[in-house]
């Protein structure tokens, strides 16, 4: 299994980091444009090996695509990240020719690869590189649901004082601080419904903290976040690589499911050795419906600036 990370910021490093601990890859490379930089990050990575034992060989790029080939899954984190005050939605402008660019890249080299989109607006990006690559939809995979889940379940673990590996929670729609939606009907803690245990005030502020997850660390950090982005993305390649089969809220095509189509939008989805495998139905009630097409309906405006 080889994986290639494009962009070695904060975000794509740490997912190099994540996937390489884990083994998910017999070779794992991190490219970026800037001289030096992802062979540094690499050699760095490679030197905790001996502490935390793996054997995962890390190679590191400056923008020579030749050695990404052959690679099953690529994630894709090149852009520029958020800076305090800015929405995702601001960076389509620079995002979105860079996101094409490796996309092409990328597939001369990988034909066959997977495809996964983590840089901002993800949800337009995702678009973009399934419509510029013609690949079959089932291989672009946008991530921003998984993300969002943990950061949910981080605060309804805050506030329930439980852990957060009691939890089931998941956010579907956009991943923007307005257009995801944390489904706090549907939210339990080992099978029983959080919205026994917590008030509705206490609920809808777990759901408002969780739409601007995000910009909270933003405003905090001075950019985005990486640790909780860097995991995320390796969970999401580990059910592929592993073809476990897991259901993770992902952002894929959706052509009718979820009463949407030609858009790709956040909904749970099976994860496996083809890429997204299946669209599950989470039975949405009239209101959370209401609330998925409206965000269906803003991801298309951005859409519509491409
Ligand atoms: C985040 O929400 C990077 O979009 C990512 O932190």
């Amino acid at each position: 299994m080889k994986i290639t990370v494009v962009g070695a910021g904060a975000v794509g490093a740490t997912v190099a980091d994540n996937i390489a601990r884990r083994e998910l890859a017999h070779e794992l490379v991190l490219l970026d444009i800037k001289e030096g930089l992802a062979e540094g990050k690499t050699i760095d990575m490679s030197q905790t090996a001996a502490l935390c034992g793996f054997d995962t060989k890390l190679t590191g790029s400056t923008n020579d695509y030749a050695k990404t080939a052959g690679s099953d899954v690529v994630v894709i984190t090149s852009g520029i990240p958020r800076k305090p005050g800015m929405t995702r939605e601001e960076l389509i402008g620079t995002n979105a020719n860079i996101v094409k660019g490796v996309t092409e890249n990328i597939l001369k080299h990988s034909p066959n690869a997977i495809i996964v989109i983590v840089s901002n607006p993800m949800d337009t990006m995702t678009y973009l590189a399934l419509k510029s690559s013609g690949l079959p939809k089932n291989r672009i995979i946008g991530m921003g649901g998984i993300l969002d889940s943990s950061r949910f379940k981080y605060y309804l673990s805050q506030a329930l004082n439980c852990s957060p590996a009691d939890l089931h929670a998941v956010v579907i729609g956009g991943h923007g601080d307005t257009t995801m939606i944390p489904l706090t009907r549907q939210a339990t803690l080992n099978g029983n419904l959080v919205s026994n245990l917590l008030t509705a005030e206490e609920l809808s502020k777990v759901s408002a903290d969780t739409m601007v997850g995000g910009a909270t660390l933003t405003k905090l950090i001075g950019t985005s976040a990486w640790y909780a982005p860097g995991a995320a993305v390796a969970a999401l390649v580990e059910s592929i690589v592993r073809d476990e089969k897991k259901v993770f809220p992902c952002c894929v095509l959706l052509e009718g499911e979820y009463g949407q189509k030609d858009i790709c939008l956040g909904v749970p989805v099976v994860l496996g050795k083809s890429g997204w495998e299946k669209i599950v139905d989470y039975k949405l009630d009239a209101a959370e419906q209401e609330l998925f097409n409206k965000s269906a309906e803003a991801v298309r405006s951005m859409n519509s600036v491409l």
